[in-house]
């Protein structure tokens, strides 16, 4: 083998290195023949070189180049020489130069393969592409992504250590806690009975650390949660958690600004603004009608509340007697290449009714004769129309609308009304999101222009969300539970009132979105016991419960605890919507299927008798 080893990479020759005799090891990518002389593209980590069998090659070296088949793992030895000028490839690195191959081994046969390894992206299904991940992995798209996600936690550790934080490890092995997911469990074999839980996030961990004065704690580390798998969500998944001590919520904020600038910087090369737009929960939810709106569109949420009493529409008059909401988005004429017909309104109306909408009124702002001659029609706009006055007069109801929504000819006017302030929006910024992929106004990574076509803004943008509620009431258990878990400051001013109404408090929590997903979550933390037995009992949770599920860290706090603080941006949603993808699974090298196996290990699987005995476990089998 010795002799074989490559002397360059197959990313590496340019026209500079003709003349020069080189070995090259990789994968065969594709084989043309054309009748007599041979073209192989070997390709590697690193690119893709042209080696050539030329027609008067010796025959020995002919017959091996004609055995072999895609994937074949190869070494070959040549001549590296220029291309004629028609042949020069300018989409490839190395498409200046071929390798006239002089020696040829092959390194391993590969059998037929289950999918082709293609340039890009494989067109075989998710679970054949589990099985088979290695060959998935070889595939472009997915060299990429994964080179991409190594530089993302390289500059991650990067930038945390010019800032002096430390890296420090948490265990894997924990008390289970009730964290807001459900724990993976681990049987201990010592104590029969017992078990470690895997950590949901090292919460805990990093907050004694700040008990324990590491004032700047990071970690790339592995979380673990059972719930549903989705596109951004895995059972096992990375965070970089991030803690500090003596700050306040604005520094978390601009530390984590820095991170961000820093990682795209050095991975894209990409510049982001230095500090980040923020919204708090009310302002984003009334906005754009979730807490994790993507702005890489506008199309923002308007109220439509002053115009429902000028009008006869009954649905709009009574979730306002109910003291509810009635909110309008204003579709602008030129983001729908054609205006949108029934049927797409319908579509619009379906997608509305999941978010819990009772319907989802319309009207359009009639076309062609100027603003200023602009009329409602179509849908709910007869209850508006007052046929005693001239269509645009100002006092009539149609042109207020029009004026007030800030509305245009041939715009698309959308309206949801409920009894519930938070369904009006909800059901409304779901159809916003739905027009946002079904109208093309995303910009995609390395797309940098904005405002064409209705795209109005960047490829990432990221926003901060603010002042979330502390607590939420859960309907099902009849009482309050923390929104987001249950060490987050409630804002001072809201101290004297938190047992008597726990629905307004809001906390020191915030949520980083960027393009629609949450991307971190964090919070400045609780320091004091006194007030963590206070959010304790309002979450219905007894001293005794408080003491044996969380007394290690109230009792750490007994001792001089220090305030602190911190958030954790998820790596994988990361590294995925910097990769312009939709799902983590195509930024993680081994994931789970969409029901938590893999299925190229066949993981989760069955364990020995013995195995169970030794743990004191005994499998009570679901009935069939
Ligand atoms: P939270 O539970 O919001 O906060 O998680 C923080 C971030 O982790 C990522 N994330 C996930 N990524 C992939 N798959 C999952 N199943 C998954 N769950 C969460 C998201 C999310 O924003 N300890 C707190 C943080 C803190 O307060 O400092 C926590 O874990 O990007
Ligand atoms: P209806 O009078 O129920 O036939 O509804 C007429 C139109 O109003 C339909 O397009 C419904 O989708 C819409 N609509 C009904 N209730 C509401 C509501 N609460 N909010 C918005 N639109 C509604």
């Amino acid at each position: 083998m010795e002799q074989h080893k490559r002397t360059v990479n197959c990313g590496a020759l340019r026209k500079t290195e003709t003349g020069k005799t080189v070995t090259l090891n990789g994968w065969v990518n594709r084989k043309r023949d054309h009748g007599g002389i041979t073209f192989i593209n070997l390709r590697d980590r690193y690119g893709i070189t042209q080696t050539v069998i030329d027609e008067d090659a010796p025959a020995e070296l002919s017959a091996l180049a004609a055995e072999l088949r895609n994937e074949y793992c190869i070494a070959v030895e040549g001549l590296v020489r220029s291309r004629p000028d028609s042949m020069i490839n300018p989409d490839m690195k190395t498409g200046e130069v071929e390798v006239a191959v002089q020696k040829l081994v092959i390194l391993n046969r590969s059998e037929v393969l289950p999918f082709q390894v293609s340039e890009e992206e494989t067109n075989a299904n998710e679970d054949l592409r589990l099985k088979y991940r290695y060959l998935d992995l070889r595939s472009a798209g997915m060299q990429r992504r994964i080179k991409l996600r190594h530089d993302t936690a390289f500059a991650v550790r990067e930038w945390m250590t010019s800032q002096g934080f430390y890296e420090i490890e948490t265990p894997t092995f924990i008390r289970s806690t009730p964290e807001g997911a459900r724990d993976y469990l681990v049987p201990s074999r010592l104590y029969p009975g017992k078990f470690y839980a895997l950590p949901q996030s090292p919460q805990l961990y990093k907050q004694l650390l700040m008990a324990s004065g590491f004032d700047k704690y990071f970690q790339i580390a592995r979380c673990y949660r059972d719930e549903d798998a989705r596109g951004d969500r895995q059972p096992e998944f990375t965070q970089i958690d991030i803690e500090m001590s003596f700050v306040g919520r604005d520094d978390v904020l601009a530390m984590t600004e820095g991170l961000m600038g820093h990682v795209f910087k050095k991975t894209l090369g990409f510049d982001l603004p230095p500090h980040f737009k923020r919204l708090s929960y009310e302002e984003a939810m009334e906005k754009y009608g979730t807490d994790k709106p993507d702005l890489r569109f506008d199309l923002p949420l308007k109220d439509f509340d002053p115009y429902v009493e000028s009008g006869g529409f009954q649905a709009f008059k009574d979730a306002l007697a109910a003291g509810g909401a009635v909110k309008a988005l204003v579709v602008p004429a030129d983001m729908m290449k054609t205006p949108y017909s029934r049927k797409q309104i319908e579509e619009l109306e379906a997608h509305a009714k999941i978010y819990k909408a009772k319907g989802l009124a319309w009207m359009k702002v009639s076309s062609g004769s100027g603003a200023e001659a602009a009329v409602l029609e179509g849908g709910v706009s007869k209850f508006f129309a007052r046929e005693d006055k001239m269509p645009n007069a100002p006092d009539n109801p149609a042109a207020a609308i029009i004026r007030g929504l800030g509305a245009g000819p041939g715009d698309l006017i959308l309206i949801a009304a409920d009894a519930k302030r938070k369904t009006a929006n909800t059901a409304l910024g779901a159809v916003r999101s739905k027009l946002g992929k079904d109208l093309g106004l995303t910009a995609a990574p390395g797309e940098k222009t904005s405002g064409k076509n209705g795209k109005t803004n960047g490829p990432f943008e990221f926003v901060w969300i603010l002042d979330f509620p502390l607590f939420e009431y859960n309907e099902e258990k009849q009482g309050w539970e923390a929104a987001h878990h249950m060490f987050s400051y409630p804002q001072e001013q809201y101290h004297p009132s938190l047992e008597s109404d726990p629905g307004s408090v809001k906390g020191d929590l915030y949520d980083l979105v960027l393009n629609g997903y949450e991307l971190a979550s964090g919070s400045i933390r609780i320091h004091e016991p006194e007030l963590q037995k206070r959010i304790f009992s309002i979450a219905g949770i007894s001293d005794e419960e408080a003491e044996t599920k969380f007394g290690f860290l109230t009792n750490a706090f007994k001792y001089g605890a220090p305030p602190h603080g911190g958030i954790a941006p998820g790596l994988d949603r990361l590294v995925m919507l910097m990769a312009g993808e939709t799902s983590i699974k195509e930024v993680i090298a081994f994931p789970k299927n969409s029901f938590a196996q893999s299925p190229m290990d066949d993981c989760p699987g069955e364990v020995e008798q013995k195995q169970l005995d030794e743990l004191h476990l005994s499998v009570i089998k679901p009935a069939p």
